[in-house]
């Protein structure tokens, strides 16, 4: 009988590592939410890929629940659907450690966000970070997943899951073929790295990604930021002097204009080309005004659910645990046949 996978599966993660931003909103979890609707969805708190930069014990487990409270506040069911913690599914590890040895330090080396990360004392830098994409195709892979959402910023580790995913179909070709598998065992997945929202910048620079770890907190709009702090920091951001262009041609050049042009239009769920309709020729002041309002009125309800959510821990832990179990009732079998394949002795 030949096996074939036809089934589409949408698996992706969030590192809790803390200050879960408007570019983590965009950019991901609002596409995990418009996904539920067609496919089965595994959504993964990342744990295990936090710890390659040292997390503070409590702080890790507040963050775990509180990117947890974040996924069910943005509309993620977690009963249609799969959250759970990574490091609650050994196959993580395990499937990681395979493809260790599948992928090429040349391959690694290569990764743009472990230089960035790394930074210059490399030397320093822990060995988890530097295989850290490895355990990213492992995460993927682990459930067969076919269709990948995430922000611009991990396309290259997509690509690395695809090439690693190639590589072991060839390497075990021979064994993939006597367990009846047709097309290789595991699928190459799929970005999906859409809207107008990919890479959402620093509100302080149009150059520089929005991020969790940068110092100064008026850089992101965090979704637990109340909507006066909202305000300020969009009234804050920097722009140019010239008015809103009428046109997307004329952001060119211009990246904070396009930076908050985006993210309006991800906010409004429409694009570019229909906010400058609205406010091409608007001064700055004005389109901010609106900007605030937008993004108050979409992001203040999911701060305020989080934060009733994190007020009872025990159920976030139950969300984790019963996704957890259902996550390995997928994973188990897939992982058990990879070690058939790869020549391990299973009892
Ligand atoms: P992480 O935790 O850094 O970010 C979570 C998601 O948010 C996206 N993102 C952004 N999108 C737009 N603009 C931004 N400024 C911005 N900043 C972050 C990221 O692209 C990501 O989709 N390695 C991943 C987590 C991960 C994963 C996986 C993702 C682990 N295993 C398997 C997909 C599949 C990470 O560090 O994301």
């Amino acid at each position: 009988m030949q096996k074939t996978r036809t089934k589409t599966r949408v698996f992706s993660g969030v590192q809790p590592t803390g200050n879960l931003h408007l570019g983590n909103y965009l950019g991901a979890v609002t596409r995990f939410v418009a996904l539920q609707a067609e496919h089965d969805c595994l959504y993964c708190v990342v744990d295990l890929h936090a710890i390659t930069v040292f997390q503070d014990p409590d702080e890790l487990k507040y963050n775990t629940r509180e990117v947890t409270a974040a996924f069910i506040a943005s509309g993620i069911d977690p009963t249609r659907h799969i959250i759970f913690n990574q490091s609650q599914v050994s196959g993580h590890a395990e499937l990681a450690w395979i493809f260790n040895c599948v992928a090429r330090v040349g391959w690694l080396n290569r990764m743009t966000q472990f230089k960035e990360k790394a930074g210059k004392d490399r030397e320093n830098a822990s060995a988890g970070l530097y295989v850290y994409p490895n355990l990213m195709a492992a995460d993927i892979l682990l459930y067969h997943a076919t269709h990948v959402p995430v922000g611009e910023d991990q396309k290259q580790h997509l690509e690395l899951a695809r090439d690693i995913a190639q590589k072991f179909n060839n390497d075990f070709a021979r064994t993939i073929a006597r367990a009846g598998y047709d097309g290789g065992f595991f699928p190459l997945p799929e970005p999906l790295i859409t809207g107008p929202a990919t890479r959402v910048m620093s509100l302080r620079d149009g150059l520089k990604k929005m991020s969790k770890s940068d110092e100064s907190d008026m850089t992101r709009i965090n979704l637990t930021d109340d909507a006066d702090t909202i305000a300020k920091k969009i009234r804050k951001a920097k722009t140019d002097p010239e008015p809103l262009p009428s046109e997307t041609k004329g952001l060119e050049g211009r990246p904070e204009a396009d930076n908050l042009v985006g993210i309006y239009a991800a906010l409004a769920e429409t694009d570019r080309e229909a906010v400058l309709r609205d406010f091409g020729n608007a001064s700055f002041s004005k389109f901010k005004e609106s900007l605030a309002e937008l993004a108050a009125t979409r992001l203040v309800p999911i701060g305020t659910e989080m934060k009733r959510l994190m007020a009872d821990p025990v159920e976030i832990d139950c969300v984790l645990d019963d996704g957890a179990k259902r996550a390995h009732a997928i994973a188990d079998p897939i992982l058990a046949m990879t070690k058939d394949i790869v020549g391990f002795i299973r009892s």
